[in-house]
């Protein structure tokens, strides 16, 4: 696995599409109620997700300026490797599993204008702010469905050529931060390479982005085998955000094409 250290914290260049995300926030107050009311529960860890995402998507400006407030780091490199296989492959049909208030998903429309993009959200809050930042993009090529990964949507989703995830798996549809609930993520771990191998076409492109380690990857990467997807080893990539200040963040990314036979186990 590729090694990319930080290549963006510290650019004074700014890519133009965060740039184009964070005039969007202009103007907004952490200090507001719905401000305020998101800072408090993101603070308590004993708050649910679900309930987290809720708050944070309250409102689309709060969205953003959180996104952009933790992670701009890893947004700019995730900017640029979608810039890159934006490149090199067309696919027809993109699904985004996971994809909140749509800060990359409408990138990935953007990106290949020409795709049909759906965006799938558990969040109902999530999803209206996807929809409102695709309206003040003009993005038109972009369908939005609230629905659970593991559970029939809204919108019946066809198997995508392309399906993209951005933390979105571990530690959010599985709960591999809670050790008390599950001791052994790699359990649910197959459900889940199981659904995502059903939602990309045959031959189609897995692109999976989580926060862990090489260990982690490496775990993810055999069930993602195991559900019948070939993990492209020369493509997947280790990120590392931050810097002595703030303290490093671990992610990969997994590249896999889906070649239609389960492995059995
Ligand atoms: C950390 S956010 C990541 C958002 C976006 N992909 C990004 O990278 O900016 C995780 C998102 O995944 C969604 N999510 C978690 N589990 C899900 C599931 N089982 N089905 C659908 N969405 C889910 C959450 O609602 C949340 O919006």
């Amino acid at each position: 696995m590729a090694e990319s250290q930080n290549l963006s914290a510290g650019s004074s260049q700014q890519d133009a599409w965060l740039e184009r995300i964070e005039l969007l926030t202009d103007g907004f107050e952490w200090e507001s109620a719905e401000g305020e009311l998101f800072s408090e529960l993101a603070a308590n860890p004993a708050t649910p997700r679900s309930a987290i995402f809720a708050a944070k998507n309250a409102s689309l400006q709060l969205s953003l300026a959180a996104s952009l407030l933790w992670s701009s780091d890893l947004y700019a490199q995730q900017v640029d490797l979608l810039k890159r296989l934006a490149s090199g492959i067309s696919p027809g049909t993109i699904l985004d599993v996971g994809c909140e208030q749509g800060l990359l998903t409408c990138l990935i429309a953007e990106l290949w204008p020409d795709a049909r993009v759906t965006g799938l959200d558990r969040s109902p809050e999530a999803i209206a702010c996807a929809g409102q930042l695709a309206e003040e993009l003009g993005i038109k090529n972009l369908t939005l469905a609230i629905g659970d990964l593991f559970a029939p949507t809204q919108v019946a989703l066809e198997p995508a050529e392309l399906v993209f995830t951005s933390r979105s798996i571990l530690g959010e549809a599985i709960e591999i931060d809670q050790p008390d609930i599950n001791t052994d993520w790699t359990t649910q771990a197959a459900p889940a390479a199981e659904r995502l191998a059903s939602l990309t076409s045959s031959e189609g492109l897995l692109v999976s982005l989580e926060r862990g380690a090489a260990s982690t990857a490496s775990l993810w990467s055999e069930s993602l085998e195991a559900a019948g997807f070939a993990v492209l080893g020369e493509r997947c990539q280790l990120i590392t955000t931050g810097d002595a200040t703030v303290g490093y963040e671990q992610f990969f990314v997994i590249f896999a094409r889906r070649s239609g036979t389960m492995v059995s186990r």
